[in-house]
């Protein structure tokens, strides 16, 4: 029996839904339930062909469970070595270099010095930082947000240099990007499933969470859609997500990629809505089934797999 474990948090009803359609289809040798799991042993084989994660990023311990699965048979989504490598501010410089429009962005070193250093650990930082370049270049209105974040916390919209400064002096060793605003007139969030399966929706973040989704529009009758679709594929694919969610602000008839690192996207029913929760429950079957079925190694991307039992790389 191949087996697809969800690994989840505080969500309701993603994980058991997701369960329950993957076993509603009915596919011999295949089921899905939630995971469980103790204090792990390093040398067993995992008992699941596919686990889903929907938490490890609050979790440490789940993350660590999952690389050990992986070593141990299991295929994981999303990848747990690259979601831990990961940051927005890579995101941005991988999203130009593949041609998808994004926001001028800079990152911007701690404002405060992280725990357990001092001003000599910061020698190799210019000091004062040149704000004058930085403003040419990016502009106000600006966005600054944390590289590793989510969630909206410590997001902070800035007209001028000295919101810029109050709101930097507010974010304490967190690492900051800093963007210009994309004074969009349309928004749209797409959920990108197995790095090929796209469902654009209309999102306006100026409404309340459980308003966000605007499911009166038809995304697919933009003009847009064809490129918001390709640019998310090739994101997706070049970041190596199963699951995520890729944000766009249109400005000037331009889709620019606002956010693309959502290895666990919301997916609550209750913000997304009816319809866009029955897609992605869909689309997540699909892939789940197609992936605890196929034959091919899990740990074959990664370079210590090359040095295990029968590999090439130890003699
Ligand atoms: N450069 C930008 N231009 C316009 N809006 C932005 C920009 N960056 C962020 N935002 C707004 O702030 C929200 C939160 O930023 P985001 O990058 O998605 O961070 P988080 O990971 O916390 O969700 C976005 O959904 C968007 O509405
Ligand atoms: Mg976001």
């Amino acid at each position: 029996m191949r087996k697809i474990a969800l690994l989840y948090g505080m969500e309701n009803t993603f994980p058991p839904a997701l369960i329950d359609r993957i076993n509603s289809r009915g596919v011999d040798g295949v089921v899905a339930e939630s995971l469980l799991t103790g204090g792990f042993r390093i040398d067993q084989p995992s008992p699941y062909r596919l686990i889903i994660d929907r938490i490890s990023h609050d979790i440490p311990f789940y993350r660590a469970y999952l690389k050990n699965a992986i070593l141990h048979g299991a295929h994981v989504i999303n990848n747990p070595f690259w979601w831990s490598a990961d940051d927005k501010i890579f995101n941005y410089a991988i999203g130009l270099k593949l041609g998808v429009a994004v926001p001028r962005t800079v990152m911007l070193p701690h404002h405060a010095h992280p725990p357990g250093t001092t001003p000599e650990s910061m020698r190799n930082l210019q000091f004062p930082l040149n704000w004058e370049e930085i403003f040419d270049y990016l502009g106000f209105p600006m966005f600054m947000k944390p590289h590793l974040g989510g969630g909206w916390r410590n997001v902070f919209k800035v007209h001028n240099p000295e919101e810029l400064y109050a709101a930097y002096a507010r974010t304490g060793d967190l690492g900051m990007v800093l963007q210009e605003s994309i004074e969009f007139t349309e928004y749209y969030r797409c959920y990108c499933i197995g790095r090929r399966n796209v469902h654009v929706m209309a999102y306006d973040p100026r409404y309340p969470h459980h308003e966000r989704y605007r499911l009166d529009q038809d995304p697919t009758q933009s003009p847009l859609y064809g490129r918001i679709v390709s640019d998310s594929i090739a994101l997706c694919e070049a970041l190596s997500y199963d699951m995520n969610t890729v944000e766009f602000a249109v400005r000037d008839g331009v889709p620019y990629a606002i956010d693309y690192l959502n290895p666990a996207p919301d997916a609550d029913r209750n913000s997304v809505g009816e319809a866009n929760f029955d897609w992605i429950l869909n689309a997540m079957a699909d892939l789940a089934i197609e992936r605890a079925l196929s034959d091919e190694v899990p740990q074959a991307d990664y370079h210590w797999a090359r040095f295990l039992a029968g590999g090439e790389g130890r003699s």
